[in-house]
Order: structure tokens, then sequence, then C-alpha cells
């Protein structure tokens, strides 16, 4: 008993230490107390008709257990493979004269190969708790002091081997099972790894393509503003007019980022108005405004296309409809005219007052404050917008100042056209 203990001790490893250093352990000791001077382990590998037998054994004595470069099937032929097959010990005095009648050989070609000569043996399994054969050991000539020539091994050795055979065997399936859990583990961290990755990469991705998205319909708005006339950074404040005023409104995120770069398409349509009508100076004739006032809908019908672009396209179609119902193209009326629309109506009307046009100078803020607030000779303020949109307005038109300011066109932009804005 107190060479199990000792040999349970000496087997016994710190938890996660890889099932090769245990396997190590055990032919080591196994040799020790045997007076062997090699061996070989053999772990079993597969189930059934496919079990094979893969051979360690101790280089030079150390501790490393390395692969000693073959794997034999589990059939009687081989003295392992017997051993494996039937779970029982074999000893054998000298393998150049196995008794007849036995089913294994000994196969020379290692001692022919190294001149190494085998002579007497000892194999026992090694098995879990349940008696399956997880491995062989395979110990070989035995020596003694003194003796020239390795002597047998004993059937004392084979009992003392014994009580080894089972509590050796579950520790080294359970160590597998462990080295297993960890080749699992690391697998499956791996994978994590490569999936941050990948998603990494594909938030670059979109980081991209809504990049590459917000460039195309900032240039689309600044096209179609070139076609008609150059109002500086025109498109970009009404972007952030809507915005703020549909903070103010306590809309969702989603509406309020959506706006922010909508808002700049509203007139978008007028790329397809007639050339000769939207750059005529002087009044149009009745054709004409009405060539004129299709561009909500040549805007919507750009615009509808996409599905990103929903929003954008109900304010292009919108944005000159009243609250009274006498606006264009479709005499919507209240809230049949959707919110977006009515926000950037007062956001392009704000800014297309304070900004200077051929037509008319720039108006400072208190002034245009006044008009979209009480009206001038032009605008009825409560027939032609949202009155709760004109409340909001008047209780937060500094942040459209600040807008203003922070956006100012560079000094010297140049208005090139007569169109009337709004
Ligand atoms: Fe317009
Ligand atoms: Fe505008």
């Amino acid at each position: 008993m107190s060479l199990l203990i000792e040999f349970l001790e000496f087997i016994e490893l710190p938890p996660g230490e890889p099932v090769s250093k245990l396997l190590s352990r055990v032919l080591l000791k196994s040799r020790q107390i045997t007076n062997a001077e090699a061996g070989t382990f053999f772990v079993q590998h597969g189930r059934g008709a496919h079990r094979k037998l893969e051979a360690s054994s101790l280089q030079n004595d150390r501790v490393r257990l390395k692969s000693a470069g073959f794997v034999i099937p589990v059939t009687t032929s081989s003295i392992a493979g017997y051993v494996a097959t039937t779970g029982e010990t074999v000893i054998i005095n000298d393998l150049y004269a196995i008794p007849p009648g036995r089913s294994y050989s000994f196969n020379q070609a290692f001692d022919q190969a190294t001149g190494y000569r085998s002579r007497s043996m000892l194999c026992f399994p090694l098995q879990n708790h349940v008696g399956e054969v997880i491995g062989v050991v395979q110990l070989l000539n035995r020596r003694l002091p003194g003796r020239d020539q390795p002597v047998p091994f004993t059937r004392d050795q084979v009992d003392l081997i014994g009580p080894i055979n089972h509590i050796v065997g579950t520790a080294i399936e359970r160590a597998q099972m462990v080295d297993r859990v960890h080749l699992q583990n690391k697998r499956l961290r791996e994978r994590a790894r490569l999936l941050t990755e990948q998603r990494s990469r594909i938030e670059a991705l979109q980081d991209e393509t809504e990049d590459a998205f917000q460039i195309s319909i900032r240039l689309l708005a600044r096209a179609a503003e070139l076609h008609d006339e150059d109002t500086g950074n025109h498109i970009l404040r009404t972007n952030e007019y809507s915005y703020f005023l549909a903070k103010c409104l306590d809309m969702p995120v989603d509406f309020c980022d959506e706006i922010r770069y909508s808002a700049q398409l509203h007139d978008v349509g007028k790329m397809s108005v007639d050339a000769a009508v939207l750059k005529k100076r002087g009044g149009l004739s009745s054709q004409e405004r009405d060539e004129m006032n299709r561009h909500p809908y040549y805007g919507y019908k750009i615009l509808s296309a996409s599905d990103r672009l929903r929003m954008a396209a109900e304010i292009a179609y919108c944005h000159h409809e009243k609250w009274d119902g006498t606006g264009y193209p479709r005499k919507l009326r209240g809230d049949d005219i959707p919110l977006s629309a009515r926000i950037v109506q007062i956001a392009d009307i704000y800014d297309a007052l304070r900004s200077e046009r051929p037509y008319k100078p720039a108006f400072s803020h208190e002034r245009v404050v006044a008009i979209i607030t009480k009206g001038d000779d032009r605008i009825e303020p409560r027939a032609h917008f949202d009155p709760r949109l004109i409340d909001l307005f008047a209780a937060n038109h500094e942040g459209m100042e600040r807008v203003w300011r922070e956006l100012a066109d560079p000094s010297g932009a140049v208005v090139a056209s007569v169109a009337q804005h709004a």
C-alpha cells in the first residue's frame, strides 16, 4: 500500500498540467519500481475496430514524453495490442524465445536498426474505472546490480503494479478529459476572437458605406444647388436648423438623425426643371410657373427610389405645402403635411431670409424672427406654418441664430441667380 501511495504522490500534478506530463511520470515511476531499463507508453485512441495505440517513450530519461513516431492497430498480433485487447498483463522472459501458442510475436526491426538487444518484458494495461483500457505500459530489460544480462520481470512485480492500474488509469482519463476541455476552450476562444475581428471589419465596412452614403447625398444636394443658385452653406445650415428644431420638439433620435441629412435634399427636384425656366430673369409665365412648381414632385421621384431617402423624398415633395392648404403641389393641409416637411419649411425660409439674394438684402435675425412669428406682406405665419412650430421657433430662435453664425458663408460668396427661393 505504501508503494501505491508513493506512486500516487509521484504522479500527482497541479491541475492544468498537460496529460503528457502525467504519462511520463507514470512511465518513469513504473520503470523505477521494476528496474526496467527502457519503457514505452501506448495511449489508446479511437473506438471499436478503429482503436490504435500511439507509442511514446522517455527520451534520455528526461521527464518529457515524446512520440516514438509509430502507431499500431489494436490486434492480438502485437504484444501491446494483445494487452490492450485482453486487459491481461504479459511477462516475457526472452523476447527472442516467446513460447509457442501465443498470438503475438516480437518485432525485431527496432533492435536490428539500433543494435539494442531486447530481452525481458513486462507489459500491463491501464484501465479506467469501468475497466476500459486507455493505455498500455511496456517495460523492457529488467536490470539488477551485478548482472550483465537483463533478468526476467516477476509475478511479485505484477502484484505491485496491479492496484496501480485502475487508479492511474482513471487519473490519466481525467487528465485527458481536462486536456480535451482545455483544447475545446482554446478553440472557442479562438473562434470568439475571429468573430470579434470579423465584427469589427463589418463595422468598419458599415462606417465606410455610411460615409460614402453621406458624401453622395451631400454631392447630390450640392449639384442641385449649383444648378439653381449658389447659396453657399444654405443646404448645410438647413440640415442643422431642422435637426435643432426636431430636437427642441423632443423627436426620437432616429427622426432627428434622419432629418439632419434629409433636409439638404429639399430642392433636388430643381435639377429636373427646364433650365430655361430655372435660369430665366424676370417674371415667369403661368406655364413656366407651373413647370417651376413641379420641382417638389421631381424631387420626390428622384429620392423615392431609395428606402434610406424616404424622409428626404417626403420633405422634397411637401416643403412648399402650406398649413391652410394653399401651397403646392398637392394643396395638403394641416397634419396631412409630414412633420419633417413642416420643420424643413421653417428652416429653409429662416435661412433664405437671413441670406443676401439678388432680389433682396440679408435680414437681421430679429427681423426674420418677427417675419416668421408675426408675418409681413408676403408671409402669413398662421396660414403658412404649423402653429405649434411657430411657437417652438419663437421659444428657441437663439438656436437658429447660433447655427447661422457657426455655418456662415465665407465673405464674398457668389450669389448668382434670380430664382425665387421660397
Ligand atoms: Fe423648393
Ligand atoms: Fe432651400
